[in-house]
């Protein structure tokens, strides 16, 4: 692939060319010196989806009127609210419709990766991560190391805090 010029001018060019350009539009975007900010946070927290007000009323006005009911009643009713959600998510990673379901947040997730995965074994026992990263992430692979330690220690490959080598 060709190196893109890098220019202010070609960098308009392809904004103009951009199929998803009008997406912009469709976010609120923080003020900077009377100004849109240029906003790069992709991770954690992206702009506001101006449709976002509307879907959490939707959701507030629901459970105000159905209560437990809202499960099965809602507007998307909340039982299956995760299907309604399957063909965009298969989409976006690439996976078939019946490897993806999308469910609780970024912890709960981070720990059910990591009790699937994460598989200490031999000199391969580290998790590498950022300097600081979020704090809960924190606690997540902390207790992931302390579950691991405990799995290892009551099978006898873990004693009295030295670590054994496996094979
Ligand atoms: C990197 C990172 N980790 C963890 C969290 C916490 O997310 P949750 O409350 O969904 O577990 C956030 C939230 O912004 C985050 O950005």
């Amino acid at each position: 692939m060709p190196i893109p010029e890098n220019t202010l001018a070609a960098a308009r060019q392809r904004d103009a060319e951009d199929p998803l350009r009008s997406f912009r539009s469709e976010f609120r975007i923080p003020q900077h010196n009377g100004k849109d900010a240029v906003y790069f946070t992709g991770n954690s927290l992206g702009l506001q989806p101006k449709g976002a007000e509307a879907a959490l009323k939707q959701e507030l006005e629901d459970w105000a009127r159905f209560g437990v009911e809202g499960h099965f009643e809602a507007k998307h009713p909340w039982y299956s609210y995760h299907e309604e959600l399957t063909d965009g998510a298969a989409k976006i990673v690439g996976a078939r419709n019946e490897e993806v379901v999308m469910m609780n947040q970024l912890t709960s997730n981070l720990h059910f990766l990591l009790v699937s995965f994460y598989r200490p074994k031999g000199k391969r026992v580290k998790i590498l991560t950022e300097q600081r990263p979020f704090p809960s992430d924190t606690y997540a692979l902390a207790s992931q190391i302390a579950f691991w330690c405990a799995v290892l220690y009551r099978a006898g490959i873990l004693t009295g805090g030295h670590h054994r080598q496996s094979t």
